[in-house]
């Protein structure tokens, strides 16, 4: 249910319109009010007046509506509500937030809310796919801001793919996911996650097959409790969660700032396989082939990110954990590590190729704290993922 909750409903200028009058209804019937704003495109979908009617309210639709700008109205209208809704979320309303432009109501309200953002975008799939959509996607989502959608299947302009806007159930269910009490909410959390990318030149880097998807699982399970989760990741193949803050990073020395930067945290999750060494003297020019011979390669040690802030006297996070990634005598091999590395958990799996964990969807996983080691049967990532949320926010509810 949405009782008491405030939605300041951006309404854009795509066919997808007509599915946020069905949108408004459905937050209704859950018991929230609905603040509508309807842009200049979207009057070309939906009619302000069938828009008003159906919230049961005002349509909010310029920027210069005088009586309420001598009140500085946007900035109230934007902070007002508990959750400002982008449905449709056009191309052109993403690149706008992208970029911070304020030149209509809806990018001004966006650009001075300082209240949770929900998109549901809708657009051609050539639009959804092009470069320039997925670079501002990416940045939003570095920017804190949650996606529902958008559905692959066939769309008004006749093709097939990703471009449908989210059905308001599921942008409901969505929403009332944002609203969920989760016992870890007011907690702040880091998760780690990828593999990191050490270069040797410009064009060329020492990388590891990490997939990223335990760190994505475990950063979308803690977001699902309510955890505030800054997700800090190597290039990973995996997608990561909606909902989460976002820190791409690259490199292990890049990992170990970002991580400085976020703390404190509650909680750290180190899922991420960092390279345990970089190229000493990574060349600012490409190497070239030469009569000489082989270049040969320097190391250096990276920071151990785990360690170092397990160790930390100001600011150690009050719950660590570190993953091991071991192929025999797992539990002897991951006890050491957690008395080594300092953390206070360690979640060790056995990765050797007969398991076919490694790049599979299932984990077979042993936690390891001070009462020992526990063995979790296999399940699906996300599962372990949920288990491993569950067991934290009953230790970070112990500590409280
Ligand atoms: N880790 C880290 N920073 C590093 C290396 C590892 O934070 N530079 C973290 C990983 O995120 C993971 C744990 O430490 O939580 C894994 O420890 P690591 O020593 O890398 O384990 P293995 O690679 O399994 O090492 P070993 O060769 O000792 O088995």
């Amino acid at each position: 249910m949405l009782a008491e909750k405030h939605i300041l409903l951006i309404i854009g200028g795509g066919i997808a319109a007509y599915k946020s009058l069905e949108l408004i209804r459905r937050l209704q019937d859950r018991g929230a009010r609905v603040t509508p704003v309807l842009t200049r495109a979207g009057e070309e979908f939906v009619t302000p007046l069938s828009v008003s009617a159906l919230a049961g309210a005002p349509v909010h639709r310029d920027l210069f509506d005088l009586t309420s700008e001598a009140e500085m109205g946007h900035i109230q209208l934007s902070r007002s509500a508990d959750l400002l809704v982008v449905a449709p979320a056009t191309a052109d309303l993403m690149a706008k937030m992208a970029q911070g432009h304020a030149n209509d109501l809806a990018s001004t309200l966006l650009l001075a809310t300082d209240t949770p953002v929900l998109l549901a975008p809708a657009m051609n799939v050539r639009m959804w796919d092009h470069p320039a959509t997925q670079r501002n996607l990416a940045q939003l989502r570095a920017d804190g801001i949650a996606c529902v959608g958008p559905n692959e299947g066939n769309m008004a302009c006749g093709e097939f793919g990703p471009g449908r806007m989210a059905e308001p159930d599921e942008i409901v269910a969505r929403i009332e996911a944002h609203f969920a009490k989760g016992p870890l909410n007011g907690k702040r959390v880091l998760v780690t996650s990828g593999p990191t990318h050490e270069p040797i030149d410009p064009v060329r880097y020492i990388a590891n097959r990490s997939s990223g998807a335990q760190g994505a699982a475990v950063a979308a399970a803690l977001r699902d409790l309510g955890a505030e989760v800054i997700f800090i990741t190597g290039p990973a193949s995996v997608a990561p969660p909606d909902g989460v803050q976002v820190v791409p990073v690259e490199t292990a020395k890049e990992m170990s700032d970002a991580v400085d930067a976020a703390l404190p945290v509650d909680a750290g999750i180190f899922a991420a396989a960092v390279a345990d060494w970089r190229v000493a003297s990574a060349s600012d020019k490409k190497l070239k082939k030469s009569r000489d011979g082989l270049p040969v390669l320097e190391f250096a040690e990276n920071p151990d990110i785990l360690k170092r802030v397990s160790h930390m006297t100001e600011n150690r996070p009050p719950l660590v954990v570190g993953f091991a990634a071991e192929t025999d005598t797992v539990i002897e091999h991951a006890t050491a590590k957690r008395l080594r590395k300092g953390c206070d958990w360690i979640v060790a799996n056995d990765v050797s190729p007969a398991t076919g964990i490694m790049g599979g969807s299932e984990n077979a996983v042993i936690l390891i704290s001070d009462e020992g080691a526990e063995e979790w049967p296999r399940m699906g990532k996300d599962a372990v993922a949920r288990r491993l949320a569950e067991r934290m926010a009953q230790a970070l509810g112990a500590q409280n």
